[in-house]
């Protein structure tokens, strides 16, 4: 082989000094840092990294508190992943937590800091990888929560707290976890595209005070000199604006926290993207599992909304959705007669106030165990439908679900977007109490629901023992032992009979 020219190796000499002086820089300068970073260009090949200024900016920021409200495929999780591997790697024992709206989005940002640690020249040592977190052998840490406050309650005292997309961060989360910096006096960086005004991604925006520093981006800025981008987006605004979306443009892409009182409960809706002409065919291997969601009226009608999913589909389908007007036995009529069609998981209803009623009665007198329905945080989870609506994963047979067409497409915020206007929700409610028990919204926690015969029976032997432990408690001692068979050996006896 030709030894190399004097030119190249003086060179790749002066590579090597460049390269040392950016190591050396590196701990001072997280931006000395991120260039020694590489991403995954479009031909497949690493290349370096290139941080955009205002990702300069964010990297140099050293405040304590700042929020992000920057346009979509801006590069938000991206900085905010070589943020914490830059303090992961420099400050031994520090923890960094990452939370986000949804599991997977926190996954995601740990991901992005695993393929920077994989790419690097030196790597750094780990002592423990895995999906939900990294450990450095200097003792830091980084790890990715749910959005579930419960699980966050077990950690204390990070150095770095950061919320992506923390619009989609529901408000109790977020009360959550600001205490655990407390001890830590760490650092809380918010990041997101905004969800309406709203929140308190919205709120700490808007009147967080002079102590969070503001970084305004809209998608436009982000991607100026880049000819690709900007041509994309401008055809993304034509069409979104010829469909009459200028609204989801403005707040994807331009910042905007758009003013929800005048806006549509289930804005992300829209008929092109979630309407499928029927369920889509499957096999044995994936499938469909099927809950009921069932809103409860008086006066007004029931509702009966048939959720659907399979396993390697990420979509959930709403089968049917319909009102029934009528008394409890009534719509036990109903639950029984489209039982034998779909073999419910679980069905799930607002059994608070008058659904006390309705619940009781169909127990007692048709055997039918009915959940309760989780009701707190209601605008927090329109809020992740709605995302799911946006992202296609929700989608709704057409002929099957009129009322809840209507429904999604009338209903509008008033009072400021603090509640639901006047208009029809009962379909709205009883898809919102089945999607909220798929677990949809986190999908890897998505509840691997009973699919064999046994495991239903098992699932509803529970519920139905927690309800007549309900029926004991008001005081009814008598109910069960009144109670010629159950809906459990109903189901025992006549759809698994022989199985
Ligand atoms: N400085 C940069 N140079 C080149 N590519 C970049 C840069 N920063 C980010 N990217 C790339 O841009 C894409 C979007 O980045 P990222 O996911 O961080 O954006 P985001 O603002 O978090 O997006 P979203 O709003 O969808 O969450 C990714 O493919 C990422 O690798
Ligand atoms: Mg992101």
């Amino acid at each position: 082989m030709p030894s190399p020219s004097v030119a190249a190796r003086e060179l790749a000499e002066l590579e090597a000094i460049e390269n040392e002086r950016a190591r050396r820089a590196a701990r001072e300068d997280p931006v000395a840092f991120a260039r020694l970073l590489t991403l995954i260009g479009k031909d497949g090949r690493a290349v370096p990294f290139r941080p955009d200024p205002w990702q300069c900016d964010v990297l140099r920021y050293r405040g304590d508190r700042m929020i992000l409200n920057i346009g979509r495929q801006s590069g938000k999780s991206t900085v905010l992943a070589i943020l914490s591997l830059h303090r992961a790697i420099y400050v031994p024992g520090s923890l960094v937590i990452i939370i986000s709206g949804a599991q997977r989005q926190s996954d995601e940002l740990l991901r992005k800091v695993m393929d920077f640690v994989s790419r690097l020249k030196v790597r750094p040592k780990l002592s423990e990888e895995n999906k939900r977190s990294i450990e450095f052998d200097n003792g830091s840490r980084i790890v990715a929560l749910p959005a579930n406050d419960s699980t966050i309650r077990g950690f204390s005292a990070p150095a770095v707290l950061i919320e992506d997309e923390a619009g989609e961060v529901p408000d109790d989360v977020h009360a959550a976890v600001r205490p655990m910096l407390l001890r830590s006096s760490g650092r809380f960086l918010m990041s997101g595209t905004p969800k309406g005004k709203r929140g308190h991604f919205y709120e700490t925006w808007e009147r967080g005070g002079e102590e969070w520093q503001r970084v305004r981006l809209t998608s436009v800025e982000a991607a100026a000199g880049d000819e690709g981008r900007l041509a994309w987006l401008e055809r993304e605004h034509a069409d979104l604006s010829r469909r009459g979306l200028e609204d989801i443009y403005r707040q994807e892409y331009e910042c905007a926290f758009i003013d929800a009182a005048s806006g549509r409960v289930y804005g992300a809706f829209d008929e092109d993207r979630n309407l499928v002409d029927e369920l889509p065919q499957t096999d044995e291997l994936a499938p469909w599992t099927y809950f009921l969601g069932l809103d409860f009226g008086i006066t007004d009608p029931n509702a009966l909304s048939v959720l659907a999913w399979r396993p390697y589909d990420p979509c959930v389908y709403v089968a049917e959705s319909y009102k029934l007007k009528g008394d409890a036995l009534t719509v036990g009529e109903e639950v029984k007669r489209i039982e034998t069609r779909y073999r419910f998981s679980r069905i799930v209803g607002d059994t608070g106030g008058m659904g006390k009623g309705f619940e009781a009665i169909m127990l007692e007198r048709q055997h039918i165990p009915i959940e309760a329905a989780e009701k707190h945080n209601k605008a927090g989870y329109i809020s992740l439908l709605n995302g799911e609506l946006r992202t296609g994963n929700v989608r709704v047979v057409r002929s099957k679900c009129k009322a809840l067409i209507d429904e999604w497409l009338q209903l509008s915020w008033a009072d400021g977007g603090k509640k639901e206007g006047t208009g029809e929700n009962h379909c709205a409610d009883s898809v919102l109490y089945a999607w909220r028990a798929t677990n949809a919204h986190h999908p890897q926690t998505r509840e691997r629901r009973p699919v064999t015969p046994e495991e239903k029976i098992a699932s509803f032997k529970k519920a139905e023992e927690r309800m007549w432990s309900a029926v004991e408690a008001r005081g009814d001692a008598s109910a069960r032992a009144a109670q010629g068979h159950s809906w459990l050996e109903r189901l025992e006896g006549e759809t698994y009979g022989d199985g």
